[in-house]
This record gives structure tokens, C-alpha cells and sequence, in this order.
């Protein structure tokens, strides 16, 4: 039936075909005008990859290490929220995928479901995503909540306190529908807090000082996510930080930002291979996994990719999207001559 389904473009077009305009517009648009999504894509262009021959590629390996746990691919279910917009398994869906492909799914604190449902929905690694909301006790609940639940990685989002200025959303008055809960948000935590215009509460902006608070309460690693300056990102290692997320949060908080792709490079060559790097935005093919590794990212996460995937097709949709993206990577490693993912580096890239 969706046989013609071949790419994440193709699922694309198909999400926009089945999603309202306003819901769609609240998944592709980005911040002001959209220039820093279509750039996060675009950026991906300007880098080749340079084949070499001869080598024994009978059997592709894209497996990698995460923390001391294996995953099938780098390639990890970015936090999204909240997914009851796009399907009513929303969240379940994205879990349970990844337990049955063997890779992380990063739990947003603002998922429509909360997160001990979402542990119990898979065997597997899932990582917790935190956004502050009012007090520190509010943070320290959620971040004790995630370890007794069997998180294995908090990751703390530093570049979205501030509500953006999405201007296809501003146009369309979007509010979040009644039936879309915040379900990690307790009435207690959510009584009080400030509204954003789509009816969401507003983010305590954290600073450095918090950064080596939350250190101290997670008996789990951290990583901060949404690093794109090399000077943070060695302020993150130096405060001890076990991973950042080269992001720009999907062009979704401000316009004019440049690709994280192109921040890579300059990130990993300041801080080395003591921090785990990853990066996101504008990953639609497994060829850009190449060129984000060959950059320095240990793994790359994506977010509106699976999110066409659940719209169109549910649980299965999502699925579908990790293996094009799996098979595309390892279809990219046999023709560039890498029989394992471990080996893509600088040279994998072309200087032509
Ligand atoms: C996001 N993103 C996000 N990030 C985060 O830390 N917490 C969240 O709750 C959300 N929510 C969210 C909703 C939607 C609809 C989108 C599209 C994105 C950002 C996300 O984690 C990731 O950084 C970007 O989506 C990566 O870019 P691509 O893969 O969408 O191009």
C-alpha cells in the first residue's frame, strides 16, 4: 500500500497530505522564516563523501557504543513533543520502535505521556530529556523520577527557555487541543506557572550554576543539548558533562543560526574524545549520517523525520523511517568501501 514510501521526502509529502496545515506548519516551521531549517538541510550539500575500492565490504557493522550500551546504528529518536498531535500512540509508538531496532529514544519532559508509562513500554535504553519548569524542586522531582524509572542518560536541553517567534504558528493562532497533556507535569508543578501564546507553560532558563546543580543530582550521565559554539562546548567538558548535542533545536528557536553540521567539526576538534558528541538537525538520509561522523559526531539524533513516519503510519511509520535511514547508511558504507561504521572518519569525506 506504501510502496511508493521510499525516502524520509517521500514520507514528508505524505505527512503533509494527511496532517491539518496548522499541525504541519507546527512540525516544519521553525523560527521566524524558516531560513535556519532549510539551511540545516541545505548545509548537508556542501560536503561529499569520497569513495575508496578494494576493501572487504561482505559484511557492513553500523552498530556503536553508547555509554557502555550497543545500539544498531547512530541514529537516536531525538526529543519530540508532544506526539498526540500527530497519532494518539504518540510517544508509545517512538519507545516501543526503539526497543524492537535496538536504539535510544530521548524521552521529552514535555511528552504526552509520562515517563514511567514510557519506561514501562520498553526493555531497552531510553534517555530522559529535561526542561525546567518554576522551582528546583520541580527539576529534582523529574530528575529523580527518570532514575528510579531506569533512565540511562538525562539530557538537558539549554536552548529553548525562551518562547520563539514561530511565525507560521503566530499566523495560524496555534493552540495545543484540549486532549494534548503534558502528562510528566503534575497539577501542583503546572498551577501557577506563566502561559506562552499556544497555551504551554513557560521554561525556567537555566544557567551555568544549574548545569553543575543538575550534575550533582544525576547518579546518570549528562548531556546538555544544544551546544553550537565551541567556547560552550568547552565550558560543558570542563563542568564534567558526559555528552553534548551539537543542535540548534531544529531551527525552531531562532532564525538565522548557522547548521550545526557546520559547527561540528571546530566542536570536536576543541574537546576531543572525552565528551560523546552528537549532532541534529536536517538529517533526512543516511548519507548525512556519514558526513556527521566523518565530522565528529559519535551518533546524530532526528526529529521530524519519524515524526512523518508516526503521522502517516503510526508505529509502523517510525519504524519504517529507522530502517530507511539504517539502510541507507549501510548501503553508503559498502559503496564508499567501510565495512564498519567505526572506521568513517575525516578522510571519509571528500576535499574536492
Ligand atoms: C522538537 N525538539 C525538541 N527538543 C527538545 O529538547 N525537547 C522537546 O520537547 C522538543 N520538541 C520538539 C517538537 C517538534 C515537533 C520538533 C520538530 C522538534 C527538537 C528536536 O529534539 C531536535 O533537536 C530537532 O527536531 C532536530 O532537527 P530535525 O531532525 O527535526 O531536522
Amino acid at each position: 500500500m506504501y510502496t511508493s514510501l521510499v525516502n524520509v521526502a517521500d514520507y514528508a509529502k505524505a505527512s503533509k497530505n494527511k496532517l491539518s496545515s496548522e499541525v504541519w506548519d507546527y512540525v516544519e516551521g521553525g523560527a521566524g522564516r524558516d531560513w535556519s531549517v532549510e539551511n540545516n538541510r541545505n548545509a548537508f550539500d556542501k560536503y561529499k563523501v569520497m569513495p575508496r575500492i578494494l576493501n572487504n565490504v561482505e559484511g557492513i557493522n553500523v552498530e556503536t557504543t553508547i555509554f557502555g550500551r550497543k545500539i544498531s546504528a547512530p541514529i537516536i529518536f531525538a526529543p519530540t513533543s508532544p506526539l498526540k498531535l500527530f497519532h494518539e500512540d504518540a510517544e508509545v509508538a517512538v519507545v516501543k520502535v526503539s526497543s524492537r531496532v535496538n536504539t535510544v529514544a530521548i524521552c521529552s519532559t514535555d511528552s504526552h505521556f509520562d515517563l514511567e508509562h514510557l519506561s514501562q513500554m520498553s526493555d531497552n535504553n531510553l534517555w530522559f530529556q529535561l526542561y525546567c519548569y518554576g522551582c528546583k524542586e520541580n527539576a529534582e522531582s523529574l530528575i529523580d523520577r527518570a532514575q528510579n524509572a531506569n533512565y540511562n542518560a538525562l539530557v538537558v536541553t539549554v536552548d529553548a527557555f525562551f518562547p520563539p517567534r514561530r511565525e507560521r504558528m503566530m499566523r495560524n493562532h496555534f493552540k495545543l487541543p484540549g486532549d494534548v497533556k503534558m502528562g510528566n507535569l503534575t497539577q501542583p508543578m503546572l498551577d501557577g506557572l506563566p502561559r506562552r501564546g499556544d497555551g504551554s507553560p513557560i521554561r525556567h532558563a537555566l544557567t551555568w550554576q544549574d548545569i553543575t546543580w543538575i550534575k550533582e543530582q544525576s547518579r546518570i550521565p549528562v548531556i546538555l543539548k544544544g551546544i553550537m559554539h565551541k567556547d560552550d562546548a568547552i565550558k560543558a567538558a570542563d563542568l564534567g558533562v558526559d555528552g553534548i548535542v551539537v543542535s540548534n533545536h531544529g531551527g525552531r528557536q531562532l532564525d538565522q543560526m548557522p547548521a550545526p553540521i557546520d559547527c561540528l567539526q571546530d566542536i570536536s576538534l576543541a574537546i576531543g574524545r572525552d565528551v560523546e558528541i552528537f549532532m541534529d538537525g536536517g538529517i533526512t538520509n543516511g548519507i548525512d549520517v556519514i558526513k556527521a561522523l566523518a565530522l565528529g559526531a559519535k551518533a546524530v539524533l532526528v526529529g521530524r523525520p519519524y515524526i512523518y513516519g508516526l503521522s502517516v503510519q503510526g508505529q509502523r511509520g517510525v519504524e519504517e523511517i529507522y530502517n530507511i535511514l539504517k539502510c541507507e547508511l549501510e548501503d553508503a558504507c559498502a559503496q564508499l568501501g567501510i565495512s564498519s561504521i567505526s572506521n568513517v572518519n575525516s578522510t571519509t569525506l571528500s576535499i574536492i
